[in-house]
Order: C-alpha cells, then structure tokens, then sequence
C-alpha cells in the first residue's frame, strides 16, 4: 500500500525559534513555531530534539523533552534543566534559528471525563511535564491542587507550571525541611481529606512516587506517573529505554518508554 506523508503521524521538522530564554538559574525555556505540531501534541507526550547550536555543535543522539507548552494558536514549548552538552546547545539557540524536532511521542496523560478533581505532586523540573496537564483540566472545568517540591524559592518556577490554569499550588522547599517526606504525607493526607481529588499524578522524584503511590493505594484513588529514561531511537526500535512495570496479572514486563510511556498506570511503576 502506498503511504504519503499524511499517514505517518511523526515526521521529523525544523522549527523556528521564537523565544529562548533562560529561567532561574539553571533552567532555560524554548517556544518554537509549529502550530500543527503545538495543536496535535497532548500533555505528557514528548518531542526528541537534535540538540545543535546554531554553530552546529551538539552530541550525535537526540534528546527526549517533554511538552512544556502546547495547544492551538499556541507556540509550541520546551522547559528543561541545563545540565550536560545537549541541553547546553538547546539553550544557546537564539530566536530565528532552527530546531530539529520528531514528535509529538509516546502515550500522554489521560484526564477522565467524570473527573472534577485532580491532584499534581512535581519535583523540579518535573514540573515541565506536568504543566500542560494543569491547563488541559483548567478547559475541562477540572480543578488542579498541586504540590510543588524544589530546592528553594529561586528554583520553584511556580509560574511556569501554572500558567493561566488557575491551579491552586504549596510549595515545599528543601531549604526549609517542607519537602521532606513525612512532611509532604502529612499535607497530601490533609488535602485529600478536605477535598478527595478523583486522581493523583506525579513527575520528578522517586521518593514522591514511592509517597503519592503509597497513599494513592490506600485511599483507592486512580494515579498516573511520567517516567523518565535515556533514550537512543525515541521510536520504539531500539529497546534502550526500557523500565520495568508491573502488568495486570502481577508480573514485571521491561516496556519502552517512548513507545509504551512516557505516562504509565501509578501502581504499575516500580521504584527505581
Ligand atoms: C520522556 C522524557 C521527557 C523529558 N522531559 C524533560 C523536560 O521536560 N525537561 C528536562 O529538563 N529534562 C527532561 N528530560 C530529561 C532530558 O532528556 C535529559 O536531561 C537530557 O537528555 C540531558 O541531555 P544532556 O546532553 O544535556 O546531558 P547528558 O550529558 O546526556 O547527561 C547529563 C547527566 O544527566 C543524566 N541523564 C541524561 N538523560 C537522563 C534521563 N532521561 N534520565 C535521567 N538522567 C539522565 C546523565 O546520565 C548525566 O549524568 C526528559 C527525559 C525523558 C525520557
Ligand atoms: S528509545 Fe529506542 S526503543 Fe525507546
């Protein structure tokens, strides 16, 4: 059968830089101008970026990158933590250079339609993951509680997760000891008393999984994690990216992340 390019839904496309600017002190954002991208894109799913400067150095591999901002007549975004050679020549593109991106990718978040209540647990820059699903339920008339861990103020980024979603955040802080673990239990029990949300998700931390999967399980509340992995192909052919997950039967199954996730049942996803 004959296939043209309107029956292969991710095709690799060089974007054009509108904005790159740097935030905080060790993140830095893209938005990119590809509408049709922006608008078939869906929170949770991720893009794998060619990560060259405009000199054309970068490594050889592209980098996996969450959806940050997406949406119709919106440009399409990119929020991430610099921290090696390829996030180092994301963030020296300049407005007007080019971008080479393949996506959207993997499985998103899924929101239920019966759903009035959702609770987000972000750590760092986990929290670019999460962002779009915040405005995704804002649209659906679905009120956001979210909890935000970071290292201090200057990293929390808290505008950048809410957006114009309204979502109602407390941040936690290492600086303060509010992030710790029984610490972050005890505003997760009282928040769920006083208004039980009808699903929890999470992004950034395996220690905040390991919590939110624990509670999730006793109160009986539905829950759904991004997980993260290295990543060669990013198209499900070359099996670098797997983590193991635990299948409806109970068993361990090594699914890929780019293909089967990135967004996987809470309590099928292990500790890692
Ligand atoms: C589906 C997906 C979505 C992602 N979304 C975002 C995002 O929105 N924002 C963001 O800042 N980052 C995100 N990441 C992580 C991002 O891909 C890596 O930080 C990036 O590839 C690092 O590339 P680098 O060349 O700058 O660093 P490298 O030199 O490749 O790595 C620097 C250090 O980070 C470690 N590292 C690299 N990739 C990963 C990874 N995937 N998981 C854990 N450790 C890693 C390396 O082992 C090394 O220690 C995402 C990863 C995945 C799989
Ligand atoms: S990165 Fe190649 S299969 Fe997932």
């Amino acid at each position: 059968m004959d296939t043209g390019p309107a029956d292969f839904p991710v095709a690799e496309r060089a974007a054009r830089v509108l904005d790159s600017a740097p935030v905080g002190r060790r993140y830095h954002r893209l938005l990119l101008d590809a509408p049709d991208l922006s608008a078939r894109s869906r929170p949770g799913q991720f893009f794998h970026l060619l990560c060259r400067d405009a000199g054309g150095q970068g490594p050889y591999l592209r980098r996996p990158m969450s959806i940050w901002r997406c949406g119709p007549d919106q440009p399409l975004g990119f929020l991430f933590h610099v921290k090696g050679r390829g996030t180092a020549a994301l963030a020296a593109l300049r407005a007007g250079d080019r971008l080479s991106m393949v996506g959207p990718l993997g499985q998103g978040f899924v929101l239920a339609p019966d759903w009035r209540r959702i609770l987000i647990l972000a750590r760092g820059v986990g929290l670019a993951t999460l962002a779009p699903l915040t405005e995704a339920a804002a649209a659906r008339g679905i009120a956001v509680r979210a909890v935000l861990s970071a290292q201090d103020p200057a990293d929390l980024m808290q505008a950048e997760f809410a957006g114009a979603s309204g979502a109602a955040i407390t941040a936690v802080f290492d600086s303060d000891g509010g992030s710790a673990v029984p610490a972050v239990e005890a505003l997760l029990r009282q928040d769920v008393a006083q208004a039980r949300p009808d699903a929890v998700f999470t992004c950034g931390s395996n220690r905040l999984f390991m919590l939110l999967q624990r509670l999730a399980a006793e109160q009986g509340i539905p829950g759904q994690i991004a997980l993260e992995q290295q990543m060669g192909c990013g198209l499900g052919m070359c099996f670098c990216c797997v983590r193991q997950v635990r299948g409806e039967d109970g068993t361990v199954q090594n699914l890929r992340v780019c293909t089967e996730g990135p967004v996987f049942d809470l309590q099928a996803a292990l500790a890692w």
